[in-house]
């Protein structure tokens, strides 16, 4: 068993208010061993309630910390106890999923890693952490400007690249490139990658919520650097057409000596997730889903609350108004996820993993690919199927928080599984 206690409370970042898991943001870094019982005890000091969700971890339903599905919000002076098995090995990470598009942006998230049993570390394994300073600014782990990271030559250095950078109304992408030293992307959202090859500077494009593992050896001189970008869509005009301009960039220097030069990250091609490693047998892909499901994203004026706003929506209606997908324990479940907008939408399927079948007609030639969030590009289509074998009622949403705020949210529910807990500003219990 690992304990963790997690205090939620104010505290003042760097002349800022914000809320906080035990006074830092992100909050501290939860690290547990494949195979261990974790148990998290919320203490809620906010003048708000609030959750915790384990982004990415398949816990039982009930530790899920969805407000108003899962569980009740909890109470200022309150708390809560989590418990679930880390039967994963990867990097994840939690955050608050009670009015989630203030909360997570106020500063209540951090990162989660499990680590493999038997299997040598690497010398140097941090977690890079990209998130909003509050102030409008992009930061890593807390440091706005160049967060450096000591590694020798000759070490072999893992990055786990955590975007939890909360994304524009054009669901705006980060997109951070590693420059100075070859490297293999070992893993994506906490998944292993099947045969990962090396490669040169590449932009890994990650929507919010997403992770990708970075591996690499120290050169003989000189320090290797992380660069992030950014990429946008298309209603983000003031950007430009091909994606933000690249910002005086956050960095992440590792190692010591002359940093690698530095490069328009506009002109670095993009990582290519659909063909990169070598293919692995998948049972989720062996046979064909039991049934497949449609997703489709549009946004438009719309009726909600009561009245005509401007909403997000999932086949035609807003969160709560969207009719669940229901399953039955067993069954594989196709989902075809349709973007009918000029967005970037990472769509985040909680409890379960999906499997990449294809994204815009193109299906994987490399590496299996295991996601609990798969970001769609402006009017692209993506095909993926889930076991479903975790009981429960799920969310399945989008991750720009604005767009998940606006309605882009729904549920996958088992047959016969209710909840007796309810959303809505009555109950208090405000998931998005
Ligand atoms: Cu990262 Cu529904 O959450
Ligand atoms: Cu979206």
């Amino acid at each position: 068993m690992k304990a963790f206690t997690l205090t939620a409370q104010p505290a003042v970042i760097d002349g800022k208010p914000a809320y906080t898991y035990d006074g830092t943001v992100p909050g501290p870094l939860l690290r547990v061993t494949q195979g261990d019982r974790v148990r998290v005890t919320l203490v809620n000091r906010l003048p708000v309630a609030t959750t915790v969700h384990w982004h990415g971890l398949r816990v039982p339903a009930a530790m899920d910390g969805v407000a108003g599905i899962t569980q009740d919000a909890v109470a200022p002076g309150a708390r809560f106890t989590y418990e679930f098995l880390a039967d994963e090995a990867g990097t994840f990470w939690y955050h608050s999923h009670q009015d989630t598009g203030n909360q997570i942006p106020a500063g209540l998230f951090g990162a989660l890693v499990v680590d493999p049993v038997g299997e040598p570390g690497a010398d140097v394994d941090r977690t890079v952490m990209l998130h909003d300073t509050g102030s409008g600014a992009i930061a890593v782990n807390g440091i706005a400007g160049d967060l450096r990271v000591d590694a020798r030559p000759g070490q072999n250095v893992r990055l786990r690249i955590i975007d939890a950078v909360a994304p524009s109304m054009d669901g705006t992408t980060e997109a951070p490139v590693l420059l100075g030293a070859p490297y293999r992307v070992v893993a994506l959202d906490g998944r292993d990658l099947a045969g990962p090859q090396e490669l040169g500077p590449r932009r890994l494009q990650l929507g919010m919520g997403q992770r990708a593992d970075v591996v690499f050896t120290m050169p003989r001189s000189g320090a290797v650097r992380l660069v992030d970008s950014r990429i946008g869509g298309a209603p983000s005009l003031l950007q430009g057409f091909f994606g933000a301009p690249s910002r005086a960039a956050e960095t992440v220097t590792i190692g010591d000596g002359p940093p690698p030069a530095a490069v328009d990250p506009a002109r670095v091609p993009l990582f290519d997730p659909l063909a990169y490693g070598t293919p692995a047998p998948d049972p989720t892909t062996a046979r064909a889903p039991d049934f497949t499901a449609p997703v489709v994203l549009d946004e438009g004026p719309g009726f909600r609350d009561g009245h005509i706003e401007l909403v997000h929506t999932i086949n035609g209606a807003a969160s709560p108004d969207v009719p669940p997908i229901v399953v039955r324990r067993g069954q594989l479940v196709g989902l075809r996820l349709v973007n009918d907008t000029g967005e970037f939408h990472p769509m985040h399927l909680h409890g379960h993993v999906m499997t990449v079948v294809a994204v815009g007609g193109r299906h994987p030639t490399g590496s299996p690919l295991h996601l609990d969030t798969v970001t769609l590009a402006p009017h692209e289509t993506a095909d993926v199927v889930f076991a479903a074998d975790n009981p429960g009622l799920w969310m399945l949403h989008c991750h720009v928080l604005l767009h998940a705020a606006m309605g882009m949210s729904m549920t996958i529910d088992y047959v016969g599984v209710t909840t007796p807990f309810t959303m809505g500003a009555a109950s208090g219990n405000v998931p998005e």
